[in-house]
Order: C-alpha cells, then sequence, then structure tokens
C-alpha cells in the first residue's frame, strides 16, 4: 500500500501547515468565515470556523480523502467485505441501523421490543412474583461505555419507576456499592460480553449471581438473568435460559455495540421507541456520509480536521467538551471509539505507519471543566483542540440556566480563538485605573495567545433521533481517520498484553504459586501486597 504520507496532498498540507494561520486574522479580514466554514445538516451544525484553516488547507485536505480512496473503503465496508482483515471479520454495525433490517437482526431487535414491553408493563416477574424496579448491567469496555453515556444523555427520555445502573469495574466496590441499595426480588442483571469470557464481567456475573442466589436461591437465576453476547453457549453455560439470551455476530465491534442487543440496557430505560428512534437517528447520519461530497460531508469534515491538527500541526490531544450535562459521559465512550481503534502505530499492511494516529481523548462536561482544567488550554501554551458540543434547546431547564450555558461555551470559544494581547490587556487595566506599576506586574499574565482551535457543534436538541446522529458522526469520523491512518480501526491487540501478565500474576499473588522469574518491581510490589 502506498503510504498516504508520501502523496502529493500530504506534501501540500505540509507545506502549508509551515505558514501558521492566526485565526484572529482571518476573522478579521473575512466576515463571512462563519459561512464559509461551517455546516449545516439535519438538525446539526458544524462549524468550524474556528479551526486554524483557510480554502487551500481545506481543498487539499479534501484531496487527501480522494488519495486514500474513503469512497471505496465505505464500499467495502457497505459490501460486507472482511475489512477488519486481521481477525477475518466484516464491519456491519451500520447494519444495525438498516430500517429494512436482515432477518436475523429483525429478529433480535422484536425480542428486545418484546422484552421490554413485559419489563415496562410488569408482566415480567421476579422469582418471588414481583415486578423489576433495577435493571444492573454486567460490562465494560463496548459493552458499558456504550449504552451507559446514551442512558445518561437520554436521562430526559426515561421510564417512569425503573432505575438502569451500570457495573464494570473488576474492583468489588463498584458492584458491591451498586447492589447496596437494591433489593434482589425487585432486580435484573444484563450479562453483556461480546465474548461472554471478559475476566471482569464474568467476576463480576459470578459475584452477582452469588448475591441473588443468597437472597432468593438457585431456582431464581432464570427471572433475574438475561444476556447480550455472540456467544450463545457460553451464556447457556453459565445457566441464562436460552429464551433469555440476545444475540449479536462477530461483525459487529465491540465498541461499535451500542446498536445491537448490547443496546438492552437502554432499551430498558428509554423505552424500545426510543431506541429505534437512536438507529434512525444513526442510519439518517449514515446515509448522509455515505452520499454528501466530502466537502459538505460532517464526519469526513470532522475526521479531515482531526488529520490537520494531530498530523501538521502537531496537536496531541483532543479535548471533547459538551455544554451538556447529560453528555457527562461522552469523552469516556469517545475515549474508546477513537483510542482503542486508532491509537496503532503499524498499519494494515504489517509496517509502521510513519505518522501520529490517534490523539488522546478527553474531557469534561462545560462548565464543570471550566473550573478544572481550562486554565491550561487558554494559558499552558500546548496546542489542544477543542470540540464544543452544545444544545440550542435544553433538554432539562431552569429560569437562567440555559442562555448562560450558551453563553459560557460560545464565550469559551471566542477566548481561545481571539486570545488577549499585552497592549490590549495594559488598555484593559489602565480602564480600571490601575497604577502603571502594578500593570507592568500584572499584565504578563492576563495575556492570552489564543489561536487554539475549536469546532462547535450545535445540536437543535438533545433526543435519541439526534444522539444517535452524533455518536455514528464520530463512529464515522473515527473510520475515515483509520483509513487515512492506513490503519485496520476494528482489532485491538494492544489491550492483550496487559491481560496476558495478569494472568501469570494471578496465581502468584492468590498465594498459589512462588513468585519468581519476575522484575524487581512487581516482585516488590506483590511482596508489599502480601505484608
Ligand atoms: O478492551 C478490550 C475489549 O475487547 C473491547 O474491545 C470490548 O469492548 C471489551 O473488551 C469488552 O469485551 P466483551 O464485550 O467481549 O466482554
Amino acid at each position: 500500500m502506498k503510504q498516504l504520507i508520501e502523496t502529493p496532498a500530504w506534501q501540500t498540507l505540509a507545506t502549508l501547515s509551515r505558514h501558521s494561520l492566526a485565526l484572529r486574522e482571518l476573522f478579521a479580514t473575512d466576515p463571512q468565515r462563519f459561512g464559509r466554514f461551517s455546516l449545516n445538516h439535519d438538525g446539526l451544525l458544524l462549524d468550524y470556523s474556528k479551526q486554524r484553516v483557510n480554502s487551500e488547507v481545506m481543498a487539499a485536505l479534501h484531496a487527501l480523502w480522494t488519495s486514500a480512496g474513503v469512497p471505496a473503503w465505505i464500499a467495502k465496508m457497505r459490501a460486507g467485505e472482511p475489512i477488519n482483515a486481521s481477525e477475518g471479520r466484516a464491519v456491519l454495525h451500520i447494519a444495525l441501523r438498516e430500517p429494512a433490517a436482515r432477518p436475523e437482526v429483525r429478529a433480535v431487535l422484536e425480542k428486545m421490543r418484546g422484552f421490554c414491553a413485559d419489563i415496562h408493563s410488569g408482566s415480567w416477574r421476579g422469582a418471588t412474583g414481583e415486578t423489576i424496579c433495577d435493571v444492573v448491567n454486567i460490562g465494560i469496555g463496548g459493552s458499558d461505555l456504550g449504552p451507559k453515556m446514551a442512558t445518561q444523555a437520554l436521562a430526559a427520555f426515561h421510564q417512569p419507576n425503573l432505575r438502569v445502573h451500570y457495573v464494570s469495574n473488576l474492583d468489588a466496590a463498584h458492584l458491591v456499592t451498586t447492589l447496596a441499595r437494591l433489593d434482589p426480588k425487585r432486580t435484573l442483571f444484563i450479562i453483556a460480553s461480546k465474548t461472554f469470557t471478559t475476566q471482569e464481567t464474568m467476576t463480576n456475573a459470578r459475584s452477582a449471581r452469588a448475591w441473588l442466589v443468597a437472597a432468593l436461591g438457585e431456582a431464581a437465576v432464570a427471572r433475574h438473568f438475561v444476556a447480550g453476547s455472540t456467544n450463545l453457549a457460553a451464556v447457556a453455560q453459565f445457566g441464562i435460559d436460552p429464551a433469555h439470551a440476545f444475540e449479536f455476530w462477530d461483525w459487529v465491534g465491540g465498541r461499535f455495540s451500542l446498536w445491537s442487543a448490547i443496546g438492552l440496557p437502554l432499551a430498558l430505560a428509554v423505552g424500545f421507541g426510543n431506541f429505534e428512534r437512536l438507529l434512525a437517528g444513526a442510519h439518517a447520519m449514515d446515509q448522509h456520509f455515505f452520499t454528501a461530497p466530502v466537502a459538505q460531508n460532517l464526519p469526513a469534515t470532522l475526521a479531515l480536521l482531526g488529520i490537520w491538527n494531530t498530523n501538521f500541526l502537531d496537536a496531541a490531544t483532543q479535548a471533547v467538551l459538551p455544554y451538556s450535562q447529560s453528555l457527562e459521559h461522552l469523552s469516556r465512550y469517545l475515549q474508546q471509539l477513537e483510542m482503542e481503534s486508532n491509537g496503532k502505530q503499524v498499519g494494515r499492511d504489517g509496517q509502521p505507519v510513519g505518522c501520529a494516529t490517534a490523539p488522546v481523548v478527553w474531557g469534561e462536561p462545560g462548565t464543570n471543566g471550566q473550573h478544572a482544567f481550562y486554565q491550561l488550554i487558554h494559558q499552558g501554551g500546548r496546542l489542544i483542540p477543542c470540540d464544543f458540543i452544545a444544545l440550542k434547546q435544553a433538554d432539562f431547564d431552569l429560569p437562567g440556566h440555559h442562555a448562560a450555558l450558551l453563553a459560557n461555551c460560545f464565550a469559551q470559544s471566542e477566548a481561545l480563538m481571539r486570545g488577549k494581547t499585552l497592549a490590549e490587556v495594559r488598555t484593559e487595566l489602565k480602564a480600571g485605573g490601575m497604577a502603571e506599576e502594578k500593570i507592568q506586574q500584572l499584565a504578563p499574565l492576563k495575556v492570552f495567545p489564543g489561536n487554539q482551535p475549536s469546532t462547535t457543534l450545535l445540536l437543535d436538541r438533545l433526543d435519541p433521533y439526534s444522539l444517535g446522529q452524533l455518536i455514528a458522526l464520530y463512529e464515522h469520523k473515527t473510520f475515515v481517520q483509520g483509513i487515512l491512518w492506513g490503519l485496520n480501526s476494528f482489532d485491538q491487540w494492544g489491550v492483550e498484553y496487559g491481560k496476558q501478565l495478569a494472568s501469570r500474576l494471578l496465581p502468584m499473588l492468590e498465594g498459589k504459586q512462588l513468585v519468581s522469574g519476575l522484575d524487581s518491581s512487581t516482585t516488590g510490589l506483590i511482596a508489599a501486597c502480601k505484608t
């Protein structure tokens, strides 16, 4: 494969990046900048006018899209070709949200619909005849982050009288503190695991089972445990009735599995109709991604801006800053999506890709972040591209809240773009009546370099449809970036090594095997735990 870094488009971008663009000037000289560098599509506004780009840069980025053959890769994905080559699998999460879904997908969706109706109507009863009021999803990674993020995001749509909890961590504190508040007679567990072998999930599942059996007896398991998995044999072996196993398939990647049976806790939280609207929103974004020309294509634009920032402006991180408490877990979800997919240095062809790949994705909802780490974004001297995400219309509102929230969001991106010069600081302090001596002391501390790139994504509102669009937007962004970097975005060999070493250390920690053959640090740490 000819590496993208050798293409003329890449070389053009490298040349363009040598002339630093000053956002303040770009706005001052072009009153139409917002109109020229923003996209509107189906209730989403993507304003990238505060990115350090001009028409030339965008044209070169569009050329890069063509050089990398992204449309051909999209066609391969849609055709079900095994583009996850290292695992020999197709990548077809898009098929889970097709309105005319394949029969096996439709059958599981119908099973989920029926199950949700039974839980919500109270016709599903626990072993003692009581209705379910708490659902505990036990899963980790893709079997946790997506449904957890979406359940929180759609808090305004929650079903009454049903609470959905998420337990992921191997640390018993997670399960113990969750169960402490629950009544086994009215609790349903969903064991969510693509493989049904993941250590964290299986350990928590066994402990949850023991908790239930201690309270209600072995026979109660059938009424209190269901599963979402591709491994139905292991589900049955765990003691879950196959009638209560919700299947999905190896062509659904873990971090792309929210749309499958892994979405069951979400469907229970918000109702199956809302889950279907989420699928519809994602499908609408799929159609946009597949058909819109690159210059109008939202996922393509996000992806290409990320390439510009990472590979040409040397940004090492990407902040995700939703001005929405409901999107509290979005940055953690995107961490797995982008970093597990594209945090790789060896390409599809087994060769080093020769350029930086996925940035460190991180963030917190505004305004909380403003009082924690924004100081560094404003004055820390590092290039930190930011994605601001805001809602035109609040999902929860009280007088005086939403306009103030939006004012903060827009003010932050403005401040990051404009910065404040020493001369401006001096004028401001002088106007405030400060003595010259004090001004000299303080002014340098109050300078803001600015020119910090950001994108603002404005959603009309946060509802199941727009959340589906938003998640699919980032999924396709991740896919495009993987193609451009020459990666297989759908495997994750990097998580294997730690698992392998942990299974070697476990018997030593448990005292079942002598501590030997380890480095002195690991030996010392194990010894310290035993004293
Ligand atoms: O972190 C590695 C990983 O394999 C993820 O890709 C996956 O989402 C997670 O573990 C959980 O896997 P499973 O759903 O099989 O339990």
